[in-house]
C-alpha cells in the first residue's frame, strides 16, 4: 500500500473522526483534517490522536475557498464528509446552513480540484437522497426523492459532484452509505439518543409509531468501506455511485427495545411522539455494487455493533453529558 495524503473534511464528525482512527491504526496514509467545529464537531473525537505524527488537523470553513485551495493543494485523495446532518435540525431551524456546507461547499471543493488535480475526490452522500423505498432493497438506481431539507442538498451535492465528474472528467466516487451508528455520534441521533435516554431512565422517544425501518451500518463497517473506495482501481469507481449497506432493515421499535432489554431496562420507559414530519419509511440498501467494484461487505452484526456501542456510551458519560449539558444551557440561554 502506497502512501497518500488524504484529506477528510468535517474530522471532528462522528463518521470522520472514527474514519482518522481507522485510518491511522489500519493504513501507512497521512491525514489532512479540516473542520469547522460547529455544534457537531467535537475535537474529544479525535483524542489519542490528536498529536499522532501522520495527522494535521485545520480548524476551518469547507465555505473558504481561499483555505480550501490551499488544502486541496497538498494533498492525493479527498473524503469530503463535513456537512450540517442532522434532518430534525433541517426542519426545525430552516435549511439556510445546510444548503451552504452541504452543497455550496461541495462545489468550492470541487472547484478547488479542478485547479489543484487529485487523484480521487469521494463525496460522501447519504441514502436519504433515495427517500422512501418504492423497492426493496434500494439499489443504486433507484429515484431520488428527498423528503427532508437535509436529503435535498446531500442530493444537490450528489449530483453536483456528479455532474463534475461527466463535464470536468474528474475523478469522483459518490458514496451513500446507509444510517450509521457506533461511538462517538451526537446524541440527538436515534441510537446513542435512545442509549443515554436509557441510561439516564429518562423516556426513550419513539417518532410515530416506531414502525420506520433503516439499514442500520455499523461506523467501522463504514470505515472500511471507505477505505475500500480508497483501494479500488480508479477506473473501476469514476462516476460511480456506491451503497454502503448491509442488506438488513430493522425497525425503529424494536432498537428501543433492544437497547432498553440490553441494559435490564423496563419496557414502559418507550414512549410514542408525534411523527416526525418527512419521515421515510422504509431504507435497505442493496450491497451488490459496493461488493462487485471494491470487494467490501460489511462484518458487524446488528447485534454486536449495538452491544459495543452501549459499551462505549456507558464506558465515556463524560463525554455525552457534557454535550447534553451544553445543549440545556443554549436552550436555557436563547
Ligand atoms: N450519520 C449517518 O448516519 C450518515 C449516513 C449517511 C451519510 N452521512 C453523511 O456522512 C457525513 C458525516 O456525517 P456525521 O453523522 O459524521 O456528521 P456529524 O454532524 O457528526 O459531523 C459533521 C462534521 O462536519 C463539520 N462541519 C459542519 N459544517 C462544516 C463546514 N462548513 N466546514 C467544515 N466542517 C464542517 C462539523 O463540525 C462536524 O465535525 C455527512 O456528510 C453526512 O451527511 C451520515
Amino acid at each position: 500500500m502506497t502512501t497518500k495524503r488524504v484529506l477528510v473534511t468535517g474530522g471532528a464528525g462522528f463518521i470522520s473522526s472514527n474514519f482518522i482512527h481507522h485510518l491511522l491504526a489500519k493504513t501507512p496514509y497521512e491525514v489532512v483534517s479540516l473542520d469547522a467545529l460547529t455544534y457537531a464537531g467535537n475535537l474529544e473525537n479525535l483524542s489519542g490522536v490528536m498529536s499522532h505524527e501522520r495527522l494535521s488537523f485545520v480548524h476551518g470553513d469547507i465555505r473558504d475557498a481561499d483555505l480550501v485551495r490551499d488544502v486541496v493543494s497538498e494533498v492525493d485523495v479527498i473524503v469530503n464528509a463535513a456537512a450540517e446532518s442532522h434532518v430534525e435540525k433541517s426542519i426545525a431551524e430552516g435549511a439556510r446552513e445546510f444548503v451552504t456546507t452541504n452543497v455550496e461547499g461541495t462545489q468550492i471543493l470541487l472547484d478547488a480540484i479542478r485547479e489543484a488535480p487529485v487523484e480521487r475526490f469521494i463525496l460522501i452522500s447519504s441514502s436519504e437522497v433515495y427517500g422512501t423505498a418504492e423497492r426493496a432493497p434500494m439499489d443504486e438506481e433507484h429515484p431520488l426523492n428527498p423528503r427532508s431539507p437535509y436529503a435535498a442538498t446531500k442530493a444537490g451535492a450528489d449530483r453536483l459532484a456528479y455532474a463534475y465528474h461527466v463535464t470536468y472528467g474528474l475523478p469522483i466516487v459518490i458514496v451513500r452509505p446507509f444510517n450509521n451508528y457506533g461511538p462517538r455520534q451526537h446524541p440527538e441521533k436515534a441510537i446513542p439518543r435512545f442509549i443515554t435516554q436509557a441510561l439516564r431512565d429518562e423516556p426513550l422517544t419513539v417518532h410515530g409509531d416506531g414502525h420506520a425501518s433503516r439499514d442500520w451500518l455499523y461506523v467501522d463497517d463504514d470505515a472500511e468501506a471507505i477505505e475500500a473506495v480508497i483501494a479500488a482501481p480508479i477506473d473501476a469507481v469514476a462516476g460511480e455511485v456506491l451503497n454502503v449497506a448491509t442488506g438488513i432493515d430493522i425497525p425503529v421499535d424494536d432498537i428501543a427495545d433492544l437497547v432498553l432489554d440490553a441494559l435490564g431496562k423496563s419496557g414502559s420507559l418507550k414512549s410514542y411522539v408525534t411523527e416526525r414530519p418527512g419521515q421515510v419509511d422504509r431504507h435497505v440498501g442493496s450491497t451488490e455494487k459496493m461488493e462487485r467494484l471494491t470487494g467490501w461487505r460489511a462484518g458487524t452484526s446488528f447485534e454486536a455493533g449495538v452491544a459495543r456501542t452501549i459499551s462505549w456510551y456507558r464506558d465515556n458519560e463524560a463525554w455525552w453529558r457534557e454535550i447534553l449539558q451544553s445543549e440545556t444551557q443554549h436552550v436555557s440561554s436563547s
